[in-house]
């Protein structure tokens, strides 16, 4: 299903037939929301994936003459600390792809811009506002060049509301219509990718010095293209089920005429070859992770998890309880929470009981009884004293009460930590 479409606008311009008309193809996908394959579980659903899309791009890129490769981001979708495992690998995994150019997405950052930034991909994030991710990347394809940009919606931020939280990106328009505009007065042809839909991009960044707008990915399917203006709008699916084809000619940096198609990845596209290692370790890894999650589930079911939780404690030591429970220790998981932050093992370690640590915190689901900081994250794990009616010391009890308090108030966490005054808030 595809059709040309002339474009008058553009016709009329170059009317006077100076400009050589240069062929590229566009090769671009949207949002791949953490799908690293599909699951198989339905024939319909089975679209996508990695290693087909490997396949799939080294048969366009053998068949295509002039072939760019961009992808307007939205890679990860990050619920739960497993999920942190499989992000590596799809970011290993499209490294393979050799795209070659990547906007980022919120949902991209969702374990920090370090975790993206060492994958080694063509990130593109225009307003940020740091010198770690590159503004803008130049592409040139057969005599056409491409100025790529990705905007990040500043109001968009999941980390706008979280406390000392140092501004990622900057919501300085002007600045980037300044980078627009050079790079298409510079013969460019000019393609801004972000998650604000077409029309509200238009009011709020202005798209006078835009070609192509990748506007944000519909559910799964891909869009008809469309003109907003002057420039020239694709809508990308999500989930990674398929790719956009966009066959140009461009004179001048500018689209003279366009064919689109969409290219589906069902079962019959082989898995690539050189994807296989890289799958091979995936699978490796995810098996190793689930034996060690059984392994913690199984020795809190046969009760061998040296950590027993607050309210085994409160039971003998009522006094003591009330006045954690009023501390802000108790609410320690629930802040994290509330910063969207209770699934990234780098947040988690200081605000439960027993991270990573054998029987301590694994999840919400499995250790509900270990969340914030408790009795056991000071005293130590408490089952042998427990089981002892308090007759056995706890772990820590050695300890001098500072360096208990230093586990997690350290500097960058805790900058203003004084135990005089800290202690007297938790005293018990
Ligand atoms: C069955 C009752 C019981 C339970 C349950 C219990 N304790 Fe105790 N705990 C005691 C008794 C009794 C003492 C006093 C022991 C002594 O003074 O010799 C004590 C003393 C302590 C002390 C001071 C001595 C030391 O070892 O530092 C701490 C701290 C303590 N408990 C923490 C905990 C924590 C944490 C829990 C939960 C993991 C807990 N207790 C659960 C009975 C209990
Ligand atoms: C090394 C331990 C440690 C790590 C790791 C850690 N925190 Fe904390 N966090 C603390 C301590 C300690 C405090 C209390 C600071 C204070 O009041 O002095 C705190 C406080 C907080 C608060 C409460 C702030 C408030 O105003 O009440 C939030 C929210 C929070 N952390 C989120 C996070 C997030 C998000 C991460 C991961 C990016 C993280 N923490 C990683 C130790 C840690
Ligand atoms: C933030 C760390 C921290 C948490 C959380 C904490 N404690 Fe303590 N607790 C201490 C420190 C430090 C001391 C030692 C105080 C001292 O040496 O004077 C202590 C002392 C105690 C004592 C001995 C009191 C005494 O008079 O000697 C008991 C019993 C106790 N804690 C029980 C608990 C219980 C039960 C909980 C959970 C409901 C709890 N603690 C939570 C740090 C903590
Ligand atoms: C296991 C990690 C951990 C340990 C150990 C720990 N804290 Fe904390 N502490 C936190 C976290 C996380 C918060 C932030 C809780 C929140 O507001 O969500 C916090 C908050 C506090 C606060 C409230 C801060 C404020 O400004 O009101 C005080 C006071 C405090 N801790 C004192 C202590 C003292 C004293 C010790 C040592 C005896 C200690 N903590 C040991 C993690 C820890």
């Amino acid at each position: 299903m595809s059709r040309v479409l002339m474009l008058l606008p553009f016709l009329l311009l170059f009317v006077s037939g100076v400009a050589t008309a240069r062929p590229l193809t566009l090769i671009y996908s949207g949002n791949l929301d953490g799908e690293l394959e599909p699951c198989g579980c339905s024939e319909a659903g089975n679209l996508g994936g990695l290693k087909r899309r490997a396949t799939l791009i080294d048969q366009l890129r053998r068949e295509t003459p002039h072939m760019a490769l961009i992808s307007a981001g939205g890679l990860l979708r990050v619920e739960g600390a497993g999920d942190r495992l499989k992000s590596e690998y799809i970011l290993s995994g499209f490294r393979l792809l050799e795209y070659d150019a990547v906007g980022v997405q919120w949902g991209d950052l969702a374990f920090g811009p370090e975790f993206i930034l060492g994958a080694g991909l063509p990130w593109v994030a225009s307003n940020w506002q740091g010198d770690e991710m590159v503004k803008s990347r130049r592409i040139s394809r057969g005599g056409v060049r491409i100025a790529f940009f990705s905007w990040l919606d500043p109001e968009a931020s999941p980390l706008r509301q979280m406390q000392g939280e140092q501004r990622l990106v900057d919501d300085d328009v002007a600045r980037l219509n300044k980078a627009l505009h050079r790079a298409r007065a510079d013969g460019a042809l000019v393609i801004l990718a972000t998650q604000l839909p077409a029309a509200q991009a238009a009011r709020q960044l202005g798209l006078g010095d835009v070609d192509i707008l990748i506007q944000r990915a519909a559910y799964e399917e891909y869009g008809e293209p469309f003109m907003q203006d002057d420039t020239l709008v694709l809508t990308p699916g999500s989930r990674g089920m398929r790719l956009g084809r966009l066959d140009l000619e461009v004179a001048d940096g500018r689209v003279q005429s366009w064919k689109h198609a969409v290219l589906p990845m069902p079962d019959s596209i082989a898995d690539a070859e050189k994807m296989k290692d890289w799958y091979d370790n995936y699978n490796a890894a995810v098996k190793a992770a689930y034996l060690k999650r059984v392994e913690l589930r199984k020795q809190r079911e046969q009760g061998q998890s040296p950590y027993v939780g607050e309210e085994v404690c409160q039971a003998c030591h009522q006094a003591e309880h009330e006045t954690w429970f009023a501390s802000d220790h108790a609410m320690a998981y629930d802040d994290l929470e509330a910063v969207g932050k209770s699934f990234d093992p780098e947040c988690i370690q200081c605000h439960v009981v027993g991270f990573d640590k054998p029987g301590g915190f694994v999840d919400m689901s499995i250790t509900g009884h270990l969340l914030g900081v408790q009795c056991e994250s000071c005293h130590g794990a408490g089952r042998s004293h427990v089981e002892a009616a308090g007759k056995t010391a706890l772990p820590n009890s050695g300890w001098k009460r500072e360096d208990i308090c230093a586990q997690c108030h350290t500097q960058p966490h805790s900058p203003g930590f004084d135990f005089d005054t800290y202690w007297p808030k938790i005293r018990h």
